[in-house]
């Protein structure tokens, strides 16, 4: 029978829940695992209430998951925040003893095994820090997790601390052991699957993929000013390209971040900056220099809650319209949302492609979710991917014409020129333009170059088809949905066609321009489309709308907006509340 078993583990900010969940997912992953994990914490430094979700399977899973089966509740907050989630069938482990500052109720069905991890810690080794590390020890005893995997992250993450550190962890997990094998009787039925044959899984962090991607996507620069939840895509991306010959660049703000970023495309770079909404916003005049100087750019937006500061480290997918609409002007961009961490890593590629292809800005539009989920995932075959270069000039030094940078080709796309290339200088203006890239504002070269900047686009829907399809024909329930979103839905379209339902579902990836033959089929095949999103105004439902006649479908629209992505059994109750009966 297959395996699907997820472990919350809750606590303060500062008590090491985040190290934990992630020793304990490291552990899965050798295993040979399937895992998928949620983390969420506030922002504060320390402080407030942490949380560590690991969901693994010997199958393939595609979301977080539902709830948990086992809950570890470092303090008392943990406790309170899920208490109602502690369902007959589901197990507590909890910080217990006079050092604790909570005792739980009796809950009818729960297991509950009391371990002193403040006391241990605190009374037999001194170091309240390493409490999570008592805690894993009798969570790795309780349902027999390999401890050597847990000893290998220890090394890995604290062996730069030094050695006593290390032994202190080391200690740690074994008093935590110990304290479950003298004073424990286990009574639930969980236990952690034995090592399968080890795949050649790369286990790696949501803005770890987006670094990864662009790194093989050929990205040598990367500029851009810190901020929560995009910051580790540059920190990931430093290890990934500096020993490539790139270059990573921290300014004083986003808008200088995005000068530079366009300084070094114009030079030939590819080129990348990460960022989340409000950076957007201060970058927004320049996104549109890009697209007037027609400059290759790739814009990860690691989306949070906003507006303004908003909830830094929350979940939210509300920066569609900005990526789409926020630039003054008549501004073309191409907007993908990968919905998981192997597509970080294949549309970001995708993303720079287009970005060279068209001359163009490109988002890839994430969250705060996907930023920190960890996957284990095969480990990619750069053999496999295509690489797009930007179209070069080809100048013949005798003919004596000056070299037309924006020449107003059938496709839209003009040869670029390069510095040092010989008779290829231009000026990479933001003022509208001749062919020559001369200042002009008459009205017959402003419509021929507006145009020929959108012309671009007619053809991308054919020429970039990610968009997959799933479940039966003429489905009773359609689904449509972008970003992260679209892996929780598909959980939830997967039970229900298990279930006998006639649902469907279709995955855009590029999400502007919009796929509009694509949707527009879809839509004429289904009785009804259910649209979830992770933001007040419906969104993509309104871009759709505006773009695409329903006719006799109807189209109902979900929304969440309370700073945590869906889960599948909430999209799976929606279904079966619009299905005809
Ligand atoms: N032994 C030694 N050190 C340990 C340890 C142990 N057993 N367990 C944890 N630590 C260390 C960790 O290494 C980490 O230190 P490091 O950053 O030097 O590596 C630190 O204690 C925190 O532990 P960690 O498990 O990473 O996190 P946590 O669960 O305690 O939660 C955060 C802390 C992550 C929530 C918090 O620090 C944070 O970053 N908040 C968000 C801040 C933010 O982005 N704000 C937005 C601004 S706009």
């Amino acid at each position: 029978m297959a395996i699907d078993l997820t472990l919350k583990i809750g606590g303060e900010g500062g008590e090491g829940v985040i190290s934990s969940g992630d020793f304990l997912m490291q552990a899965a992953a050798l295993a040979g695992m399937e895992v998928v994990t949620f983390k969420s914490f506030p922002s504060e430094i320390k402080g407030g209430y942490a949380l560590a979700q690991l969901r693994f399977s010997d199958e393939h899973i595609l979301s977080q998951g539902d709830g948990f089966n086992i809950l570890v509740a470092f303090n008392g907050e943990a406790y309170a925040v899920n208490k109602e989630l502690l369902k007959p069938g589901t197990v507590l482990v909890y910080d217990s003893g006079e050092e604790a500052d909570f005792e739980p109720e009796e809950l009818p069905g729960v297991t509950m095994y009391p371990v002193p991890m403040s006391g241990i810690a605190k009374k037999e080794l001194n170091a309240y820090i390493v409490k999570n590390m008592v805690a894993l020890g009798a969570v790795s005893e309780l349902f027999k997790i390999p401890m050597d995997s847990l000893k290998k992250s220890i090394d890995k993450k604290f062996g730069k601390k030094g050695q006593e550190i290390v032994d202190l962890n080391y200690k740690a997990l074994e008093s935590g052991a110990n304290h479950v094998k003298n004073n424990l009787k286990k009574t639930d039925p969980y236990i952690f699957p034995k090592a399968r044959p080890k795949k050649d899984v790369l286990i790696i962090e949501g803005n770890q993929a987006i670094s990864l991607g662009a790194a093989m996507a050929g990205c040598r620069y990367y500029g851009a000013y810190p901020i929560t939840p995009a910051t580790t895509v540059g920190n990931y991306l430093a290890n990934d390209i500096l020993g490539l010959g790139g270059f990573v660049y921290q300014s004083e703000d986003e808008i200088s971040a995005l000068g530079t970023c366009l300084g070094a495309s114009f030079v030939g770079e590819k080129v990348l900056t990460a960022t989340s909404g409000p950076g957007v916003s201060l970058m927004s005049e320049l996104i549109g220099l890009a697209v007037m100087a027609e400059l290759p750019l790739v814009i990860a937006n690691v989306q949070r809650g906003g507006p303004s500061t908003g909830m830094p480290t929350k979940h939210d997918q509300a920066d569609l319209y900005q990526a789409v609409f926020g630039t003054h002007g008549d501004a073309p961009k191409i907007v993908l949302a990968p919905a998981n961490v192997k597509e970080n890593i294949y549309l970001t590629i995708d993303a720079f492609n287009l970005a060279e292809k068209y001359q163009t800005p490109v988002f890839v539009l994430s969250d705060a979710s996907l930023a920190l989920r960890v996957e284990a995932i095969d480990r990619p075959d750069m053999s496999k991917i295509e690489i797009v270069n930007r179209e070069i000039a080809k100048i013949n030094n005798n003919s004596g014409n000056s070299f037309s940078r924006y020449l107003n080709t059938k496709s839209g796309v003009s040869p670029m020129g390069i510095p040092g290339l010989k008779g290829t200088s231009y000026a990479a203006t933001g003022l509208e333009h001749a062919e020559n890239s001369g200042p002009r504002t008459n009205p017959q070269t402003r419509v021929t170059m507006t145009e020929k900047r959108w012309r671009k686009f007619d053809n991308i829907e054919n020429e970039y088809t990610p968009v997959k399809k799933i479940g039966v024909e003429n489905a009773e329930v359609g689904v449509i949905t972008w970003g992260l979103t679209q892996s929780i839905a598909h959980e939830a379209v997967e039970r229900l066609l298990a279930k006998g339902f006639k649902v469907s579902m279709l995955f855009p990836k590029m999400v502007w321009p919009l796929p509009v033959k694509a949707i527009t089929n879809y839509i004429k095949s289904v009785k009804k489309v259910l649209i979830p999103e992770a933001n007040f105004q419906g969104q993509f439902a309104q871009i759709i709308k505006s773009h695409i006649d329903f006719g006799k479908t109807e189209l109902i629209k979900h929304n969440i907006y309370r700073g945590e992505p869906f889960i599948p059994l909430e999209i799976e109750e929606k279904i079966k509340e619009i299905y005809p009966s």
